[in-house]
Parts: structure tokens; sequence; C-alpha cells
């Protein structure tokens, strides 16, 4: 007879009743491939009366999260209600108790993670966090235990399905913004918050994930660039589809010399991209390590079932470990990348610029823009000049060399102040592979 394993769940939501469902309806494969039964005992939510597609005996319900944390048969507590409070409370609370934790809450462990792994450290439990970045994607895994030889010097990712969603409708189907950003809240993949999702923090908060698994450097959250994609326009997606990109939520981490960059933001790819495919809901992960090259992640990153599956493998895992009689047989890697000895400060990162300036249409007007970006060491390398004859107002759109963000930064705010500029300039970074 396989042990049994106990579990309590805290957070009855949309992921929750797809790891509730996973777990009783999957009981017999679960117990054949993990070698131990994973029984799932109380369930606490503050309101069971929402439809999910599921029903559980009531005996197997609570309103308490106590009745979980304190529930001295439980050995994994699973925590799916996200936020920073009381998620961590509770956390801590089950790890001080000797439980073993498995969360998706990508928030809490990028502003409190250090405390959080401390803590389990302590307890000599697991923390396990699968389903906190990538959805459906074994990246934790991968990055954790299968690249652990590896150095890395890139990660980029696409982490975010609402944003990436709402992009790819917006390219697809001529949508608004506002209009895909609906489609995205009725297929539920936003979040309550949905400006996490497009003011870019989602992406940011995973990103500290990957940050401190792929170079085992924690970030603070002010130190990662944020930007979201609720600026990007219609006009901006199709120019760039003109000139060969596509426009990509992207998460990037990688190292420059002896400084890493973090930064998110909305990014121009060439269409040749490995990223340039992953469309609608779909997240994907590109790493390149020392020792493997390239590799390419893909999959679900948003929705019931992706989550859950990953919320299911962490149970699986730490169950596996129980049975074995290991605790925390992968623990964290604190160690940070050898080289890398700062952050690069956002005005020092040099990439490639799409610009679009919004124009009067008069002789002249081209020469000072590519004057003042010439002052400020910003080189052009093409200008096209996109004709609207029913507006006096033309879009002037250009791609420059490398250059320097601070650059870039005080050229625009001249060039801005121009007469002939009628709208603020749109600066989108692009992103082009190693050369190697
Ligand atoms: N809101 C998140 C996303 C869900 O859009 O990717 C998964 O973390």
């Amino acid at each position: 007879m396989n042990q049994k394993i106990n579990i309590g769940l805290i957070g009855f939501g949309t992921v929750g009743a797809g790891v509730a469902r996973a777990l009783l309806e999957k009981g017999r494969l679960l117990e054949e491939r993990v070698g131990a039964r994973l029984v799932l005992r109380r369930v606490c939510d503050k309101d069971f009366r929402r439809r999910r597609g599921l029903r559980l005996a009531p005996r197997l319900t609570t309103s308490d999260p106590f009745k979980v944390l304190r529930d001295p048969e439980i050995q994994i507590v699973v925590e799916l209600i996200g936020g920073l409070q009381p998620a961590k409370t509770f956390i801590l609370e089950a790890l001080r108790r000797g439980k073993h934790v498995v969360t998706a809450n990508k928030a809490l462990l990028a502003h409190e993670g250090q405390a959080l792994f401390a803590a389990a450290a302590r307890a000599n439990a697991n923390l396990s966090f699968e389903a906190s970045v990538g959805g459906g994607i074994p990246i934790i895994k991968a990055l954790r235990e299968g690249l652990i030889a590896n150095e890395l010097d890139t990660i980029l990712g696409i982490v975010n399905g609402t944003s990436n969603y709402i992009l790819t409708q917006m390219k697809e189907k001529r949508l608004s913004f506002h209009e895909a950003l609906l489609e995205a809240k009725h297929h539920g993949y936003a979040e309550r918050n949905p400006s996490l999702d497009i003011e870019g923090n989602d992406a940011s908060h995973k990103l500290a994930i990957l940050t401190l698994l792929g170079f085992g450097i924690p970030v603070r959250q002010p130190d990662i660039h944020a930007e979201g994609i609720s600026k990007i326009s219609q006009a901006d997606i199709q120019y760039a589809d003109e000139l060969g990109y596509c426009i990509k939520p992207l998460a990037i981490a990688k190292r420059e010399d002896h400084e890493l960059e973090v930064r998110v933001h909305p990014t121009l790819l060439a269409k040749t991209h490995l990223l340039a495919n992953v469309n609608g809901v779909y997240n994907a992960i590109y790493i390149h390590g020392d020792m493997v090259g390239a590799q390419l992640f893909y999959g679900r990153g948003a929705g019931q079932n992706p989550a859950a599956s990953s919320v299911v493998a962490d149970i699986a895992d730490v169950a596996r470990d129980i049975a074995g009689g290991v605790n925390r047989r992968v623990p964290l890697n604190r160690h940070p990348a050898p080289g890398i000895q700062r952050l690069r400060r956002i005005g020092n990162v040099e990439t490639r610029y799409y610009m679009r300036f919004m124009v009067t249409d008069k002789p002249g007007v081209l020469a000072r823009i590519a004057g003042v970006l010439g002052r400020h060491h910003i080189s052009i390398a093409s200008v096209h000049q996109k004709e609207r004859r029913a507006a006096r107002i033309v879009p002037v759109v250009m791609m420059t060399h490398e250059a320097k963000e601070a650059d870039v930064r005080c050229a625009l705010q001249v060039i801005d102040r121009l007469g002939f500029v009628r709208q603020p300039t749109v600066a989108i970074r692009t992103e082009a592979p190693r050369a190697k």
C-alpha cells in the first residue's frame, strides 16, 4: 500500500478548482506515477457558492484557513489565493508547522521571496513554485535541475499571457487595445487586477523569479525597469509589421560584460526571431546557456488547467520527497553567477530603436529631427514617411542603430518640444539574437 500524503488547499478560485479536480479525478493515475497517494483533505475559501464546475464534498470545505494550517495530518499546503497578504502569513505559518508549501504566487515571491525561502530553509521544508512562471511550462524545474551545469547569458521571456494575447488580437483582428483587453478578461486570462498584466508588473514579478534561478541574483522590483503594453497603438503594430517586425511583451535578463540587464517592455522582434510566432495566450522562454546553447520552452502561460498542471507537478515532487524520506532535495541556488558584478542601469542599456514621430508635413522637418538625433550620438538606420494625404500630420518612422537609452531619452525630450512635432514620440526597443 502506497503512503498517503494529505494535501490542504487554500484558495478555491480558477486554479484551485483545477488542482482539486486533477487530484480528485486523476487520483489513481497520479498514485501510480508518483508512488504515493495524494489525498485532498481540506479546501479553504471564503465563498464556495461561486460555480466552479466542481462540487466538493462538504466535509472537505472550510472557510477557516487555520483548519488547514493547524491540521497535523496535512503535510502539503497549497497556497492559491495570490497577493501579498494574507498569503505570506499563511505560508510562513505552514512552514513554521513543518509543512511543505506549494504556491503559484509570483507577486509574493518577487516581493518577499528572500524571507520565504529563508523560512523554508529553517523549517527544512520545500517551498515549490512551478506555476508562478509560464503557467504549464516546467521552466522552474528546467532552470533548477535540468540546466544546473550551465552559465546562462540570456533569458528572454514572453511570460504574460494576457499582454501577448492582447497584442496578438490587436494585430490579427485589428482590435483596439481596450477591445482586446475585454476579450482577455472574458476568457479568464487576466489577473483580478488587470493593470498587473498590462503595465508589466506581472511579467516583472516573473522575471525576478527567473533571474534568481537563472543567475542566482535576487532582484528587487524597483530595480527592474518595467513598461506595459497599454501605450502600444494599432499604428505601431502595422508599421512594425511592414518593416518585418512584430511587437512582443518581453521580459529580459541578460549579461552584458560584468553587468546584468533586467527589464520588461514591449519589444520589436524580427519576424524570424524564435519568439516572434509565440502568439495568443501562449508563453515562451528562450534561454541561452554556455553548455546547452539556445533552448526554447513554449506552452500555455495562463488559464486553469495549465497552471493546475504545474501545481500538481510540484505536489507530486514534494510527495515523492516525503515518501522517499528526503526533504529539500533541490535547494534554492543562492550563488550569484560568476562574473556579474552589478545590475545595469536602464540609462546604460543599448538597443536599436523603432521611433514614430507625428509631425507636420513640411520641408526641413526630417533634417531637424536627424540633427537632434545625431547630436545625441544616435545613428539612423532607415527612415519611412507614411503618406497620409487627408491629414496634415504625418507619421515618420525611423529605425536606429544601437543607441544608449539615456541618449534616446534626452534626444526625444528635445524633439518633442519642437513646434512641428504634434504628438509625443513613440520609441520602442528592439531585441536581436546575439551574434554568435
Ligand atoms: N495573468 C497572468 C498572465 C496569468 O496573463 O500571464 C498567469 O500568471
